[in-house]
């Protein structure tokens, strides 16, 4: 995401058209915004929190009374409603801008939507270097390569530099561990195949996508040292909620002493909230399940039908592993056990 000062306007990776092409979307409207959250142009917890924030700021430029405010902020949280940040973004808005008059409104939002921004590389950056000793610590303890397992897209992709579960991969890179990544597909949107392979290419980091059906099978053969996830909103009991198919990863990892980590940042962390059945999942078009996206032989994306047209499909988008089957939850403030997870809270939450 940049923002464009001289044009006033945000502008985005539209991350629907990766890694055929490096496309930058205008984000003008707070429809813009809306439409690129709910597509998921721009994806990742941390990134909708962040682009909510720009959104608001745009808008109250348009108007900055009271009403039109509430209602921007209403209009973002609701694009998507499991990833926790979306709300933690427009509260953080709201303490801010409920104490200053009206004719600085946009200029005192925008300048909080930077903070925010700017906070975000630094938090995890800071999941990185703590996420680094445990990877180091982890390859100190078997054969060359270090076995990374990743679930969807957790990378710079999903924030604005870095990224939370990628975090640790890109610091021990640049340490010189020697490190393979495997990528688990992620249906039905394919962020791992589509958006994760090609951050981790970019970098020239080694990696092998899978269906992900085979995650259980690498980790039964020993062949993964650890699985790091991202998060969408992750609970004070330590319940983690990522992209479907996190919890059967976390299952695997634990019937064979696989260690399971999530990298979450605190603004990811429900704090009020011990009750797994209360969390948002989303639940996505049949579409995205019925049909496959991607680039054709001609270069040009587009769709084909992988289900009989009769057949109807269910897609849960998002699912909780529960606290007992993660090792550890790296966060900006240090590593903790999924237990430990409440004594991080402070004030500013
Ligand atoms: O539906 P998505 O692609 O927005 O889901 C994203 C994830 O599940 C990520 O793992 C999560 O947001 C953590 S991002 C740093």
């Amino acid at each position: 995401l940049r923002y464009l000062g001289d044009q006033g306007h945000v502008e985005i990776i539209d991350q629907t058209r990766l890694p055929g092409s490096l496309h930058w979307h205008a984000l003008k409207s707070l429809d813009d915004f809306c439409e690129a959250i709910t597509a998921m142009r721009v994806r990742g917890a941390p990134l909708i929190g962040i682009t909510a924030a720009y959104g608001l700021a745009l808008e109250l430029r348009r108007d900055a009374g009271e009403t039109a405010r509430r209602s921007a902020m209403a209009q973002l949280q609701a694009t998507r409603p499991t990833a926790v940040n979306l709300r933690w973004a427009m509260d953080r808005m709201e303490q801010r801008l409920s104490l200053v008059a009206e004719d600085i409104a946009a200029e005192v939002a925008l300048a909080e939507a930077h903070q925010i921004a700017a906070q975000d590389i630094e938090i995890c950056r800071s999941i990185g270097d703590h996420g680094l000793e445990l990877l180091q610590q982890l390859a100190g303890k078997t054969t060359a390569p270090l076995q990374i397992m990743t679930h969807c897209n957790a990378g710079w992709l999903a924030a604005l530099r870095w990224g939370t579960a990628l975090a640790p991969v890109y610091r021990a890179a640049e340490q010189g561990l020697d490190i393979h990544v495997w990528v688990s597909e992620t249906r039905p949107r394919n962020q791992g195949a589509s958006l994760t392979a090609w951050e981790l290419g970019q970098a020239g980091i080694a990696h092998t996508i899978i269906v992900d059906n085979a995650a259980g099978h690498l980790m039964q053969c020993g062949k993964v040292d650890a699985c790091i996830v991202g998060s969408d909103r992750t609970l004070a009991s330590g319940d983690v909620c990522n992209k479907i198919g996190t919890y059967l990863k976390a299952l695997a990892a634990r019937a064979n002493d696989v260690p399971f980590y999530a990298a979450v940042p605190t603004s990811s962390i429900d704090w009020d909230n011990t009750n797994a059945d209360t969390v948002p999942i989303e639940h996505r078009s049949a579409t995205e399940v019925l049909q496959m996206y991607g680039t054709g032989e001609n270069g040009e994306p587009g769709r084909v039908a992988l289900a009989p047209e009769f057949s109807q499909a269910a897609n849960p988008a998002f699912d909780v592993t529960p606290a007992e089957l993660v090792t550890a939850i790296i966060t900006e403030r240090g590593i903790v056990t999924p237990d430990q997870l409440g004594q991080l809270k402070r004030p500013r939450d």
